[in-house]
């Protein structure tokens, strides 16, 4: 479904992407995993279009994306979200949701493509009316997500959903992800919460200054030596 092919991204002296090379397959559960600084965002960013790679080329369900912008990529069904959430905080939940309704793209899906059903995908029913910045953390990263959903992704590119969330708000999203999993959304999910990874995800693809070092099943990488030497003192939460 995805095919990355020799990526780099510089920034100055700072070479945060070196050649990467990384295939996603229709239906997969991928997490991206590295120390910080590492490029995970980085890649995101230069798949997703929102930043021009320095080399390297991105190929999306057999088209060459790798100049097209993040709307356009959006459009084809690749969607992207952000490490701080990104919703409309003084409009109301359902609000949030009708926009991007708007922009939805692509042919018919299983996915929800009216309010309430992304309402119900989110575990967010009985919440259209508040406004999204009551919302408690956890609940306004779901919204994110759903905003993401209401554009109709085929690939859905999750930049740490997780961060900040308590151990209920986690597993809400381990759901949500779960389901949108079983509606036919590939995803690709940049996590440090190895539990989270491992209940979530069968592949793991390991990032470190800016090259892929390491590639398998949650378990086997966590367990590889040059992994655990680009974590130390790092944060590989959970990895014991
Ligand atoms: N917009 C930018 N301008 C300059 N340097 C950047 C920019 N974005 C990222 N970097 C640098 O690129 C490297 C990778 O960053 P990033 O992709 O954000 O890592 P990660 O998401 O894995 O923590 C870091 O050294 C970071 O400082
Ligand atoms: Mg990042």
């Amino acid at each position: 479904m995805l095919t990355v092919r020799g990526l780099s991204k510089s920034f100055g002296q700072v070479r945060a992407l070196q050649d990467v090379d990384l295939d996603v397959s229709e239906g997969e559960r991928l997490a991206l995993i590295g120390p910080n600084g590492s490029g995970k965002t980085t890649l995101f960013n230069a798949v997703s279009g929102a930043m021009r790679p320095t080399g390297g080329s991105v190929r999306f369900l057999d088209a060459d994306i790798t100049r097209l912008t993040m709307e356009q990529t959006a459009r084809r069904g690749l969607v992207r979200t952000f490490q701080h959430d990104a919703v409309f905080p003084g409009l109301r939940v359902e609000q949030n949701l009708e926009l991007p309704l708007i922009r939805r793209a692509g042919a018919a899906t299983e996915l929800p493509a009216d309010v309430p059903s992304l309402l119900d995908l989110a575990g967010l029913s009985g919440q259209a009316a508040s406004p999204a910045k009551s919302l408690p953390y956890g609940n306004r990263r779901r919204l994110g997500i759903a905003i993401a959903v209401a554009l109709n992704p085929r690939l859905l590119m999750l930049d740490e959903p997780a961060a900040g969330l308590n151990e209920r708000e986690t597993h809400e999203l381990l759901e949500m992800l779960e389901r949108l999993s079983a509606l036919g959304v590939t995803l690709v999910v940049i996590e440090h919460d190895m539990p989270f990874i491992a209940a979530l995800c069968e592949r793991a693809v390991v990032l470190n200054t800016g090259s892929v070092i390491a590639t398998g099943t949650p378990a086997e990488v966590r367990r590889d030596p040059g992994v655990i030497e680009a974590y130390l003192g790092g944060s590989l939460v959970g990895a014991h």
